[in-house]
């Protein structure tokens, strides 16, 4: 069951990747929801399935088994940057393009005009107190300054729901904390629900709620968490 508040809702959703005697299940059986205002981090091994899950909330993976759903968004996610923003794991930005043209160029590929989006891009780097960085190419920003400017890139989109799939990987604690310090501006300013995955338990610790997957299975650490219960079972 979904209702005006969720974003996203799985029920008993896996998804295996191949067939036959190469498949990979990467998520079994998952029950939960992401409802507006969470702000959840997804914790556990490497290969447990993060990316995987974060791709199925992003619909860029389908539920090979199970269903889910995006109840209050408009539609489905894929290609809806202003309704779902991804920041993938790694580096995610164009290496020939400065910080306002990668954060403007999804927009221009939605449709919006060169000038606007331009105009919408220095406003989300502003917004994230970016504006001594708006000039400069990916090579000449430091891995967590890159970083930011991906935050800001997913802020000019306006997405109801923002994911972050190892955002901090490769900072040391004090930038990824900051990186996800901007993160949660970014959500607030938009009263967008949060999903980061981190493989540190600091960063962790510093959300409501604590998802933790082993071996594609999705448990909950956090006390009195209304977006993991299986909403399915009521
Ligand atoms: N495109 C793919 N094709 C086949 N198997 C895949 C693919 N992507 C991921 N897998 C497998 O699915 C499982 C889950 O991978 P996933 O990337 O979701 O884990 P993760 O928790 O994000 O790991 P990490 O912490 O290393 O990023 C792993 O066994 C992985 O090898
Ligand atoms: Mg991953």
């Amino acid at each position: 069951m979904t209702d005006a508040t969720t974003l996203f809702h799985a029920e008993r959703a896996g998804h295996t990747y191949g067939t036959g005697a190469t498949a990979v299940v990467a998520v079994r059986e998952v029950s939960c929801a992401v409802t507006s205002g969470a702000r959840i981090a997804l914790s556990g091994p490497s290969g447990s399935g993060k990316s995987t899950l974060l791709h199925m909330m992003a619909g860029l993976e389908q539920a090979t088994s199970g269903s889910v759903d995006w109840g209050a968004l408009d539609g489905h996610p894929a290609g809806r940057p202003d309704q779902v923003g991804i920041i993938f794991q790694g580096v995610s930005l164009i290496p020939s393009l400065n910080a306002v043209e990668n954060v403007a160029l999804p927009l221009v590929i939605g449709g919006m005009s060169y000038d606007e989006a331009q105009n919408r891009a220095r406003d989300a780097i502003g917004r994230l107190h970016l504006e001594s960085l708006a000039a400069k190419l990916p090579d000449e920003l430091s891995g967590g300054q890159a970083q930011r400017i991906a935050v800001a890139r997913v802020l000019a989109a306006g997405p109801k729901l923002i994911l972050a799939d190892e955002p901090t990987g490769q900072l040391d604690r004090a930038a990824g904390i900051h990186v996800v310090d901007v993160l949660v501006e970014a959500a607030d300013e938009l009263g967008a629900a949060l999903v980061v995955s981190t493989h540190d338990p600091a960063i962790a610790a510093r959300f409501a709620s604590r998802w933790t997957m082993h071996d594609g299975i999705l448990a909950s650490v956090s006390p009195h968490d209304d977006d993991f219960t299986d909403r399915t079972a009521s």
